[in-house]
């Protein structure tokens, strides 16, 4: 577990992302706030398009050209965002450390397995012998679980399972304090899938890593998770701690979702009606009032604040403060309306 009163490793502040499109700016990340400490991790869940990769990749200072941000990402205590792209770029593999989801993609094919761990290795640390390097890679091939005699093996080489442990094994050699794993259990199926989560466990108890490990598997964050953070539009609209947030999810969000992953293994499916918005022209008031069952009338024209819940951790919600409603705010809104904004 992790140490409370240790100084977080990442520290983001109302941090914000979009992107410029032919139609108009892309709000994928639009006021992001959390801390991560030393051994931590925090399971970052949300539907398809709302933000979580964008937030991920922000984090690391690796978005793609045209993406503009706003906000803090302090690492250490140092703003990665006020970095030069250089200054960023020293930090990944032995302070940073992402994990994708295409690993294949990530792997370069005409380069052997060693030759992938040597150059990460030597980036960094330059003095190091072959012998020492070789060392350090097989290593954290052992903790993945790769035999070495696989070193010296091209990518195609791999079944699917064993590319994503290759990839995070070439992602955690330099061992960095954190790790951003974006749904790195998609792909695969249910052992490795496990096997992953037994080895981001390890991984953190073995050295302190501090881990946002981004999927939509709900199990997995109860699996492998200290905190969670639900993200819908590009914010985070319920955070805490697992334990808590899974007992009483009190965003509409948060328990659809719960509702719709829990019933995909027992009764059947079920899932949330509509879609998450166009971020380029998302709803007023609550992003998510078009489809939520309780969306009052303040939910359509306002947009809800963070409030604290009582166990720790944010919501944001009408239905939860920060202050009373009047009798017409507070006017369930009309299933017309309702309708209406679905189509749109
Ligand atoms: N490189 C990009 N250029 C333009 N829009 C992007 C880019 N990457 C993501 N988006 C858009 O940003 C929004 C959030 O996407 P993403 O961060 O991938 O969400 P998630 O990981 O939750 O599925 C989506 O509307 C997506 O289409
Ligand atoms: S603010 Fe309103 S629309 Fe948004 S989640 Fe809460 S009740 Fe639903
Ligand atoms: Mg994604």
């Amino acid at each position: 577990m992790s140490d409370m009163t240790a100084e977080p490793v990442i520290s983001a502040r109302d941090v914000r992302v979009w992107y410029g499109t032919t139609r108009g700016a892309i709000q994928a990340v639009d006021g992001v706030s959390f801390d991560l400490r030393p051994g931590e991790t925090l399971g970052l869940v949300g539907e398809s398009g709302c933000g979580k990769s964008t937030l991920g990749r922000g984090l690391m200072g690796l978005l793609p050209e045209g993406a503009k941000r706003d906000g803090e990402v302090r690492y250490r205590g140092r703003d990665i965002f006020a970095m030069s792209a250089k200054e960023a770029y020293g930090l990944r593999g032995s302070d940073l450390g992402m994990i994708f989801q295409e690993p294949l993609t990530r792997l370069n094919p005409l380069m052997r397995i060693s030759e992938h761990f040597e150059e990460t290795i030597t980036q960094h640390e330059p003095k190091l012998s072959k012998d020492e390097v070789r060392t350090r890679a097989l290593e954290a091939l052992r903790m993945m679980g790769i035999p070495p005699t696989r070193y010296r093996s091209y990518p195609h080489e791999f079944s699917g399972g064993m590319r994503q442990r290759l990839m995070i094994a070439l992602a955690l050699v330099l061992r960095p304090a954190f790790v951003v794993a974006d749904e790195p259990t998609t792909a695969l199926d249910v052992l490795v899938e496990a096997q992953i989560v037994q080895i981001l466990n390890d991984l953190r108890r073995n050295f302190d890593t501090a881990l946002l490990l981004i999927t939509h598997n709900v199990g997995i964050v109860a699996e492998a998770c200290d905190r969670v953070a639900v993200m819908y539009a590009g914010r985070i609209v319920e955070q805490g701690t697992v334990a808590d947030v899974f007992s009483d999810p009190q965003h509409p969000y948060t328990r659809e979702l719960l509702a719709s992953t829990i019933s995909l293994s027992t009764t059947g499916l079920r899932f949330i009606p509509g879609s998450p918005p166009d971020l380029v022209d998302p709803p007023a008031g609550c992003r998510f009032h078009p489809r939520c069952p309780d969306a009052m009338r303040i939910c359509a024209t306002t947009s809800p604040v963070p409030t604290t819940r009582e166990a720790g951790g944010t919501v944001e919600c009408w239905l939860r403060g920060p202050r009373d409603l009047t009798p017409a705010e507070r006017a369930p809104l009309a299933h017309e309306e309702l309708s209406d904004a679905d189509e749109a």
